[in-house]
């Protein structure tokens, strides 16, 4: 029989403790500004659907006659795909607008692009932006629902809550875990989202990677800063491993891919050196035999399918929250 977690534990520490709905918001921005209540929220709320989507193909109709609009000015496979299919187990019409062929290209400015399509009765729009703030725009802009999938260097909230999840789900609590984020912290809105979500429940969090690739505002947020991955691994519960972002590198933050792999890669060598049960996450993609070795990414300990499966119930989770939220506003 396998554990059946409850979510409810998560609100233990708050005057809500028998998990009652705290999330109002028109618009998930971030995970920053939410309370530990309302993050609390969505996982329960999550662990509803994920039960929904992998145990049976019942549909729910919590997005009816609803319409959601995939909006990416950047690539994406995870977060786009997991979204629509989201929204269609929600029963929602899903619109996914192909940036680099719309009216973009003719000069229409952001705005104007999300207000046409909001004229056409959009409800929600799922936006990724290279620059940050650019959900925040929408969203003062728009009576439609706005969801941030990534902007810039910013936030990645729905990727955090799902890594949220996959961490309480597995490991069964996060107060004093420990939590280390490998690599690429500048550039990284998954780092940001993570820290900021885990470090509310209790979590202690590590960073590690090459000095011209951490902030040095970073202690700010509450973690602590590793050079040596080797002493970086040492006791931690979660292993979090995120992707060289190639497309983002200004020249020399490193000196070189193979100095980067020597010094920084996560291999099952270095892993002899970590507890025993260390659990491996990445968001994907991943660049296999750069920040991960392909040995440790299909290892038993790595959930990296576990992390995209969770990232479907969390999408359906904040999906219907905003679309419930929208429907008492009406009232
Ligand atoms: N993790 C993540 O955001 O992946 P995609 O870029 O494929 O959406």
């Amino acid at each position: 029989m396998p554990f059946k977690l409850s979510a409810v534990q998560l609100f233990s520490s708050s005057a809500n403790k028998r998990g009652n709905m705290s999330f109002n918001r028109k618009d998930l921005l971030g995970l920053e500004n939410l309370s530990k209540d309302e993050i609390a929220t969505i996982i329960k709320k999550a662990e509803e659907f994920k039960d929904l989507f992998t145990n049976s193909s019942n549909k729910s109709l919590d997005l009816a006659g609803k319409t959601v609009v995939n909006l990416f000015y950047e690539p994406s496979t995870r977060t786009r795909t997991s979204f629509e299919i989201a929204s269609k187990r929600l029963s929602a019409d899903v619109v996914s607008i192909a940036t680099a062929t719309s009216s973009v290209v003719k000069g229409e400015s952001l705005v104007d692009t999300a207000k046409t399509l909001q004229a056409m009765k959009a409800d929600i729009f799922i936006i990724r932006h290279t620059l940050a703030g650019t959900p925040h725009l929408l969203a003062k802009n728009l009576q439609a629902s706005i969801i941030n999938a990534g902007d810039g260097f910013h936030e990645h909230p729905t990727q955090g809550l799902l890594d949220f999840y996959t961490i309480f789900e597995k490991k069964k609590r996060i107060k004093d875990l420990k939590i280390l984020l490998v690599g690429d912290i500048l550039h990284s809105r998954v780092a940001k989202s993570n820290i900021w979500a885990l470090t509310k429940f209790g979590a202690k969090i590590r960073v590690v990677g090459p000095p011209t690739l951490i902030p040095s505002k970073i202690t700010e947020l509450g973690v602590e800063v590793f050079y040596d991955l080797d002493r970086a691994i040492k006791d931690v519960d979660v292993i979090n491993i995120l992707r060289i972002q190639m497309e983002r590198q200004q020249a020399n933050l490193f000196p070189s891919v193979h100095e980067y792999v020597e010094l920084y890669q996560v291999t099952k060598k270095r892993l002899e050196k970590a507890k025993s049960g260390v659990m491996i996450m990445h968001p994907g993609p991943m660049n296999r035999g750069i920040e991960i070795s392909s040995e440790v990414a299909d290892s038993p300990s790595a959930v990296i399918n576990e992390q995209v499966t969770n990232g479907i119930a969390v999408r359906m989770a904040v999906l219907s929250l905003l679309a419930a939220n929208r429907a008492k506003r009406r009232k």
